[in-house]
């Protein structure tokens, strides 16, 4: 009996000097409203619910509480702000540059690279990357863009009729292969002989689901309680199979860098940027001189898992979305023949110019299944913005995902519908309740990169196959893991335009 006073007591003791080290966080975030909490855990454990509740809380939340609301998971305030007129302010601002708290979580797997990085180090990684997200860049893609979505089309055509079809396995693939031979310049051959590349594709979803348990489920953010579950296993191997694959992708590099002197002196040199696509972004961080070999190793493996992943759910929605909506399917497939002709071939940055139904359609289906749910970032001075201060020593956490689907801002939330994205219409909305790639410093670096690949895939299936659903979209169960996620996959019929 004494033991469990003695603890209850040693508890105690931590908790007070807790309250007495954070009294002016404490003093702060009661002007704040937020759920009651209950001590020690705060409201973690509301929160540690399946991800389709855990949707649902936060909605709850925003309609009980309005644009800003605080959360305390144990020790660390979570600031949630969903007003639009104090996002762009916030993700714009010198003091929210530092990625949130929980994404050492996301670090834990992929080491401190852009993605999961903050500070000098994210800013230098950045700058050297840059070069090859960049509009101009992407234009030099679209042929491996186009070769790798023939090879798609074949694997559409070549399965049974009438059957539906979980379209996103073989659309990763294709946008993985893409990644390999642009980015990280590899050629075709030396990324269909990668070792574990597909390991990696289709484990990469079970990882990101291990790090968002963790961001939430404060038990898994006790290092010791982690490494006793599988959960911790499976990462250590996925984590061992990524760096055979990175460092393979850094020996052809080196291999290749070594025996061309003539497109070493393209670094930083003036015509760089007219001919930036020669050097890859892995050849970018070896030539700076600024990695050791295990950042070399994460940030490859950040710039394959920043981009295939993406591209491809997303790419996924869109062609569910087509087969959930067939008026706006026949709407997008007039466009693309009108511009294009019936006949298969490339999609060059030309035809996408003169599609803005494309745009819309593109726009509102990263509206209602945002790749960055929600986005968190480190306070490091106080901030005020309309209507409270967030103080210092929080997080700021963004719901991008409700934001984008808040009735306050969208009529009819819940519904697809391209048309919101007239200018006309866009106008009638403020500007910053629609951010799928997020703003600021901090903003997604392959926004081009991503909308082109995602377009041409559309462009090229929608021209060959016409697309149902055996489902209704109404039934479509989405949850927060990281990304918006399908819980029932990314099921279509492809059925035959040619018939
Ligand atoms: C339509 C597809 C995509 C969407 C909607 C999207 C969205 C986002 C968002 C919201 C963020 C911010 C995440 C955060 O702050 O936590 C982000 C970051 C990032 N994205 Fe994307 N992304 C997409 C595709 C891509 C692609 C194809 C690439 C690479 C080619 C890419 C590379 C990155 C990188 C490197 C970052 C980290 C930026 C930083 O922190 O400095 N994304 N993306």
């Amino acid at each position: 009996m004494w033991r469990v006073l003695l603890f209850l007591g040693l508890l105690l003791g931590i908790w007070l000097r807790w309250r007495y080290k954070n009294r002016r966080l404490l003093k702060m975030a009661k002007k704040i409203p937020g759920p009651p909490t209950i001590p020690l855990f705060g409201n973690a454990l509301k929160l540690m619910c399946q991800p389709e509740e855990f949707v649902k809380i936060i909605k709850n939340l925003m309609i009980e509480y309005g644009g800003v609301f605080k959360l305390w998971i144990g020790p660390d305030l979570n600031i949630v702000v969903s007003h639009p007129d104090d996002i762009k302010l916030l993700l714009t601002n010198n003091k929210t540059s530092i990625k949130g708290p929980q994404y050492k979580y996301m670090a834990d797997l992929l080491g401190e690279g852009i993605l999961s990085g903050s500070g000098i180090l994210w800013r230098k990684h950045r700058k050297i990357a840059t070069p090859n997200y960049g509009k101009r860049a992407i234009v030099s893609y679209t042929d491996v863009f186009n070769q790798e979505v023939d090879l798609l089309l074949g694997i559409f055509k070549s399965l049974p009729k009438g059957q539906e079809t979980d379209v996103y396995k073989y659309i990763v693939k294709c946008t993985s292969y893409t990644v390999c031979q642009t980015l990280m310049g590899l050629s075709k051959e030396e990324t269909m002989e990668l070792p574990h590349l597909q390991y990696l594709i289709d484990m990469s979803p079970k990882l990101y689901d291990i790090v968002f348990d963790r961001m939430t489920k404060w038990y898994l953010q006790i290092d010791p309680v982690f490494w006793l579950t599988d959960s911790y296993t499976q990462q250590k191997q996925f984590k061992e199979k990524l760096r055979e694959f990175s460092s393979t992708v850094i020996k052809h590099r080196l291999k290749v860098l070594s025996n061309s002197g003539d497109i070493l002196y393209l670094m930083n040199s003036d015509e760089d940027s007219s001919k930036n696509t020669r050097l890859s972004v892995i050849d970018r961080f070896i030539l700076s001189d600024e990695f050791d070999s295990k950042d070399l190793i994460d940030e490859t493996f950040t710039i394959f898992t920043s981009s295939q992943e993406a591209s491809a759910k997303i790419a996924s929605f869109f062609l569910m979305m087509m087969a959930f909506h067939p008026a706006c399917q026949e709407k997008l497939y007039t466009e693309i023949i009108n511009v294009t002709g019936k006949d298969d071939k490339p999609v060059t940055d030309d035809d996408l110019k003169k599609m803005p139904y494309l745009e819309m359609a593109f726009k509102e289906v990263l509206r209602l299944f945002p790749v960055g749910g929600m986005l968190q970032r480190t306070i490091n001075e106080d901030i005020s913005i309309s209507s409270y201060t967030i103080p210092a020593g929080s997080a700021l956490v963004i719901p991008v995902y409700h934001i984008q689907r808040d009735p306050k801002l969208w009529s009819d939330p819940e519904s697809f519908e391209p048309e919101r994205f007239t200018p006309k219409n866009t106008k009638k909305r403020p500007p910053y309740c629609y951010i799928p790639f997020s703003l600021g410093n901090m903003d997604c670096l392959g926004r081009y990169f991503g909308a082109k690949l995602i377009k041409t895939i559309v462009i090229r299936v929608l021209r060959k196959f016409k697309l149902n659903s055996l489902d209704n979209f109404k039934n479509l169960r989405t949850i927060i893991a990281i990304s918006t996620t399908s819980l029932d996959g990314y099921k279509v019929v492809l059925g035959s335009r040619e018939e």
